[in-house]
C-alpha cells in the first residue's frame, strides 16, 4: 500500500520521557522529578531523572532521526528548561539546546512538530497550585509566547497541551504528578488546561508565526462488552469524562447537558468563567489524536477509581503483551471528531504504539514483531482514513526511543529503537525501527 503523497510519516518522543538531564543545564525541577521520587509512586521506585539521556545525545539521536527518513519529529519543550521557574527568567542553555535541535532537524529536512506542555508542569508552579489555580492559564500563555518569540520562525506545527486527561489523572485521582486525588480539583484543573490552551492559541496568532497550531487529545471509545443499559452508560460516561471534555470545550461551545448532569451529581462541575468556552474554543489549525486502543466496560465489574477499564475484553485479538490489536479505534476516533463534533481541520495522528517486551538483544537484533503487526495495522487504518477523504493527514510512532514511561519507568518499553535503560543507554535498532525505515524510505507499506 502506498504513503499517499504528503502523508506525514513521523516518530514522537517527550521531554520528560527522553530528555534526561534533571539536573543540568539550568534546568528546574517539574512535577514529575518530585513526584517520581516519592517511593511507592513508580514501578522499582525508578525516578526519571535520566529518561533515555536524549539531552546529551543530540546528534546521535539526529542521525538516527535522519537514517529512518521521517517526515517529522515531534517532541514536548520542558517548560522548566526553557523558563526554570515555571513564569520569569529564560534559561540560556535551554533555549541553545532547542535552537540546536530545532536547527538540526530542518538541516536534516524532518520537519519540527513541538508540543508545549507533556505532563511536566514546572515544580515551582505546582507550588502555586499547578492546574488548580486559575493563574495557570496566563502563566501558560506567557511561556507559550516566550516559545512561539524563540522558536515559530522555524517550527511549522505546535501543538499545545499533549492528553490533558493527564491533569485529572494527576489531580482528580491522584496516579500521576502530582499526585493529588481530589475529583473536583481534577475537573477544575481540567477546564483550566482548556482555557490556557485557547490562550496559547491566541497568543500565536498574535505573533505572527506561519505554522499551524493545534491540541493533541487521546481518544479511548469505551465498547459494552454486553449491550445492557447498565453498560450504555458507562460507556457514556467514561467518554464524557474524558476526550469529550475536550471536544465538547474545544468544538462544541462548552460541556453538554448531558456532561453538566454528571458532574453535578458527583459535585464535580467546574467553574466556568463568562468568556471561558469562547477562548477555549478558539479556532485551531489541526487536531492530534493519540490513539491506542479501545476500552471495554462491563457494568459488572467496574472500578470507578481507574479512568481505563481494560482488562475485561473479551474475544478481541491480543498481543503477547496483554494489549488487544483493535485498529478500528483509529477509524472511529477519526469517524466521532470529524460527526460528533463537525471538525473540519486536517487530523494527525500524533501517538501509535504498543510496548513489547523486547529488552533483550540477541545477536545485536531485537525481536519485536508484534510491534511491526500492530503499527502496521494502524497505519493501514490511518492511510485508509485518509484515502476515503477523512483528512487524516499523517501518523506518529509512538515512539522513537526506549524511554521512561512514567509510572512505570522503564519496564513497559515503546521504542522502535532500544535504550540500554540498565547500564549504558546506548541505542539499538528493533527490527520495528528497520521495518519503519523501510516504509519511509520506500514510502510504501508491505501488505
Ligand atoms: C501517551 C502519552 O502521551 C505518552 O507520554 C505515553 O508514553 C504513551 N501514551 C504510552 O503510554
Amino acid at each position: 500500500m502506498p504513503i499517499p503523497d504528503g502523508f506525514v510519516l513521523g516518530v514522537a518522543t517527550s521531554a520528560y520521557q527522553v530528555e534526561g538531564a534533571a539536573s543540568t543545564g539550568g534546568r528546574g525541577p517539574s512535577i514529575w522529578d518530585t513526584f517520581t521520587h516519592v517511593p511507592g509512586n513508580t514501578h522499582d521506585d525508578v525516578p526519571g531523572d535520566r529518561g533515555s539521556e536524549a539531552y546529551a545525545r543530540l546528534d546521535e539521536d539526529l542521525g538516527i532521526l535522519a537514517d529512518l527518513g521521517v517526515d517529522s519529529y515531534r517532541f514536548s519543550i520542558s517548560w522548566s528548561r526553557l523558563i526554570p521557574d515555571g513564569v520569569g527568567e529564560l534559561n540560556p542553555e535551554g533555549v541553545d539546546y532547542y535552537n540546536r535541535l530545532i536547527d538540526g532537524l530542518l538541516a536534516l529536512g524532518i520537519s519540527p512538530n513541538v508540543t508545549l506542555y507533556h505532563w511536566d508542569l514546572p515544580q515551582a508552579l505546582e507550588d502555586r497550585g499547578g492546574w488548580a489555580n486559575r493563574e495557570v492559564v496566563e502563566w501558560f500563555a506567557a511561556y507559550a509566547r516566550r516559545a512561539f518569540e524563540l522558536f515559530g520562525d522555524r517550527v511549522p506545527m505546535w501543538a499545545t497541551l499533549n492528553e490533558p486527561i493527564a491533569i485529572w489523572v494527576g489531580y482528580g485521582l491522584g496516579f500521576f504528578a502530582p499526585g493529588i486525588a481530589d475529583p473536583k480539583t481534577g475537573r477544575q484543573a481540567m477546564h483550566h488546561a482548556m482555557v490556557a490552551h485557547g490562550r496559547a492559541v491566541q497568543e500565536f496568532r498574535a505573533s505572527g508565526a506561519t505554522g499551524s497550531i493545534g491540541i493533541v487529545v487521546d481518544v479511548w471509545k469505551r465498547h459494552s462488552v454486553a449491550p445492557t443499559d447498565e453498560n450504555q452508560v458507562l460507556a457514556d460516561e467514561g467518554e464524557d469524562e474524558s476526550f469529550r471534555f475536550f471536544f465538547a470545550e474545544l468544538f462544541a461551545g462548552g460541556l453538554s447537558g448531558r456532561q453538566v448532569r454528571l458532574f453535578g451529581r458527583s459535585d464535580t462541575m467546574p467553574h466556568i468563567a463568562p468568556t471561558d468556552y469562547e477562548v477555549a474554543g478558539t479556532p485551531i489549525d489541526f487536531l492530534g489524536i493519540n490513539v491506542y486502543g479501545r476500552v471495554m466496560v462491563d457494568s459488572t465489574n467496574f472500578n470507578p477509581y481507574w479512568w481505563e477499564q481494560a482488562d475485561t475484553m473479551p474475544g478481541g485479538n491480543f498481543l503477547s503483551n496483554g494489549t488487544e490489536l483493535y485498529p478500528d479505534a483509529l477509524t472511529e476516533a477519526v469517524q466521532t471528531a470529524r460527526s460528533d463534533y463537525d471538525v473540519t481541520v486536517p487530523i494527525y495522528i500524533t501517538e501509535n504504539g504498543t510496548p513489547v517486551d523486547d529488552g533483550v538483544v540477541e545477536d545485536g537484533v531485537v525481536h519485536d514483531d508484534d510491534r511491526i503487526k500492530y503499527m502496521s495495522a494502524f497505519l493501514r487504518r490511518a492511510i485508509e482514513a485518509h484515502d476515503a477523504g477523512l483528512g487524516v493527514e499523517g501518523y506518529y510512532a509512538w515512539t522513537l526511543l526506549d524511554n521512561y514511561e512514567w509510572t512505570a519507568a522503564y519496564s513497559s518499553r515503546f521504542g522502535l529503537v532500544h535504550v540500554d535503560t540498565d547500564g549504558t543507554f546506548d541505542r539499538t535498532y528493533k527490527m520495528s525501527a528497520h521495518w519503519y525505515r523501510d516504509v519511509a524510505h520506500h514510502r510504501r507499506l508491505p501488505v
